[in-house]
């Protein structure tokens, strides 16, 4: 658990889901995303046992940040191995712009560190997940299987040297979990 102070007059701590949560959770990223289709996914994510982290940001007593984090398949024409990656997350739009989505970030990455993962990928904002280590994977001879343009499909690379800069020699594909074929 975190507990980190976001404003001067409040709060915010990160723990992973409970069952209780799941509501709250499902309205975070629906408001967050002005549609029903992240917390579909979400849900979908849960119900087919993908989730593989699911933290929430509470302050007050109220769920207000959500972020997910599920297992992905890279593979290229020798090797296939599995990487967390991170997705959905969503802040409320009231408390959106106050730290929140780092806080849940840096969580579930430390997360992911004591899981000992040594990459992570995010599909998303190409100017909000680099100041937290990300980068594009196109660097490292990495693309997705969805047709998005390079500069949103990033890695962290949680240790060094997790994967070599040769994007010449290497062309791997990452496949997501089935839920994420229906968004
Ligand atoms: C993205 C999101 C989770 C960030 O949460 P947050 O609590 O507002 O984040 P923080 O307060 O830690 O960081 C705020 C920063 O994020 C930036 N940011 C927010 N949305 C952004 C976007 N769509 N693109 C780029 N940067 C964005 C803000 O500009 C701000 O930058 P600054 O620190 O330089 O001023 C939140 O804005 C959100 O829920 N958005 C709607 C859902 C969404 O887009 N989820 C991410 C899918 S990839």
């Amino acid at each position: 658990m975190v507990k980190a102070l976001v404003s001067a007059c409040s709060e915010v701590t990160v723990r992973p889901e409970t069952a209780t949560d799941h509501d709250a959770i499902y309205h975070v990223n629906a408001a967050a995303f002005g549609r029903p289709a992240e917390a579909d996914l979400v849900n979908a994510l849960r119900r087919d046992n993908a989730l593989s982290l699911s933290l929430v940001a509470e302050r007050d007593g109220q769920l207000v940040g959500h972020i997910a984090f599920s297992l992905v398949r890279v593979a290229d024409e020798q090797n296939a191995f599995d990487a967390p990656a991170l997705g959905p997350m969503a802040v409320l739009p009231m408390h959106q712009g106050q730290g929140i989505g780092s806080l849940l970030i840096e969580a579930g990455l430390a997360a992911m560190v004591e899981q000992r993962a040594k990459i992570v990928f995010v599909l998303g904002h190409p100017t909000y997940y680099p100041r937290f280590g990300f980068v594009p994977a196109q660097r490292y001879g990495i693309e997705c299987e969805f047709d998005a343009p390079a500069e949103v499909f990033m890695v962290c690379l949680l240790q060094e040297g997790a994967l070599q800069e040769d994007a010449t020699r290497r062309h791997a594909v990452v496949h997501y979990p089935p839920a994420f074929h229906d968004i």
